[in-house]
């Protein structure tokens, strides 16, 4: 699209604009919901033009909806960030970093990011990149997968939990636009709480799930009860040396309603080993393994998953 074109598209809105990084499953799901409220809401693709794309969203009760979404190309990057007031961040853990290094650098000081991923770990580089912007923290067990690159298809509901990690405070406009239009959102004062528990979930049934091919649901039994035990009795002491106090007793109910709720389904680290792709392994028993070596705590149950799925992982990805 022409720049000057492309400019006065976005001059003439008065709404506030919101940019998304990664349009994943997630990713569009967060753009439909956001996109149906007074919110101007598009894409930062990597294309050099923007494009406008027609993107289709199938929701929980099977209809189908299809609207019209504006990917903004490199060369409008500028134009477009510089008017961006919240850039959701919704690319894998270990993408964040590259994703946000060429973009960070346009942005407003009076910009807001939210990083919206599985696992944690990005935060801590993205705060040494920031430059006044605020930064703000969220994790969603809505589910959604891709029927085809444009076209995702809700799954499953589920809670979003959001709050504020560093710097300047998200808008109040911006804020109450996403609890209202995300269903079943929250705001948290402190979100790394809530964090390290849903991470508990993760450091239990992704790479139990990966490492023995089954479905959530088949973790339920005493066979690997004690793994289980193990790697989220660690993150709990890891979590507490960084001041941040859980109840292991409730983290492991949650980890066993999590494994029956979700019993039928096949977890995010058992579908990217089943199809070769990177898995989210740092960013989860890796985040656990990095934090305990900063204080000298031993996390060896979670040193071993995380040694499994990187040796599988490695299996597949150096032949491809
Ligand atoms: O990553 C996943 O698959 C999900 O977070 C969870 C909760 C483990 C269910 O499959």
């Amino acid at each position: 699209m022409n720049a000057n074109r492309y400019y006065s598209v976005i001059k003439n809105h008065q709404l506030p604009q919101v940019s998304i990084i990664g349009a994943g499953a997630i990713g569009q799901l967060i753009y439909q919901q956001l996109s149906s409220s007074k919110t101007q809401v598009n894409f930062i693709g990597r294309t050099e033009k923007s494009q406008q794309q027609a993107v289709t969203y199938t929701n929980l009760a099977q209809q189908q909806t299809t609207c019209t979404a504006m990917i903004v190309g490199r060369n409008d990057w500028s134009l477009q960030l510089v008017n961006t007031k919240l850039l959701i961040v919704c690319v894998k853990a270990y993408q964040v970093v590259a994703a946000l290094k060429p973009i960070i650098k346009l942005l407003n000081h009076d910009c807001h990011i939210l990083l919206l991923h599985n696992g944690m770990g990005p935060h801590l580089e993205v705060n040494n990149m920031l430059n006044g912007q605020g930064l703000s923290l969220g994790t969603t067990s809505q589910g959604a997968l891709k029927k085809s690159t444009w076209h995702t298809q809700q799954t499953g509901q589920g809670v979003t939990q959001l709050g504020h990690f560093t710097g300047p405070l998200m808008s109040e406009t911006i804020k109450s636009s996403l609890l209202s239009n995300i269903p079943q959102s929250q705001w948290f004062e402190d979100i790394l709480p809530m964090l390290w528990q849903k991470l508990a979930i993760n450091v239990a049934i992704n790479p139990m799930t990966a490492i023995h091919d089954c479905r959530n649901g088949e973790l339920a039994a005493a066979q690997y009860r004690n793994t289980i035990t193990a790697a989220v009795t660690e993150l709990a002491q890891v979590a507490a040396a960084e001041s941040i106090v859980l109840d292991l007793e409730g983290l492991l109910t949650r980890v066993y309603q999590v494994i029956e709720l979700t019993a039928a389904n096949y977890s995010s680290m058992h579908q990217d080993v089943h199809h070769q792709r990177k898995t989210e392994i740092e960013s989860i028993n890796g985040f656990v393994v990095q934090m305990a070596s900063r204080h000298a705590l031993r996390a060896e149950i979670n040193q071993q998953l995380l040694a499994s799925i990187t040796t599988l992982e490695q299996g597949y990805l150096s032949n491809a």
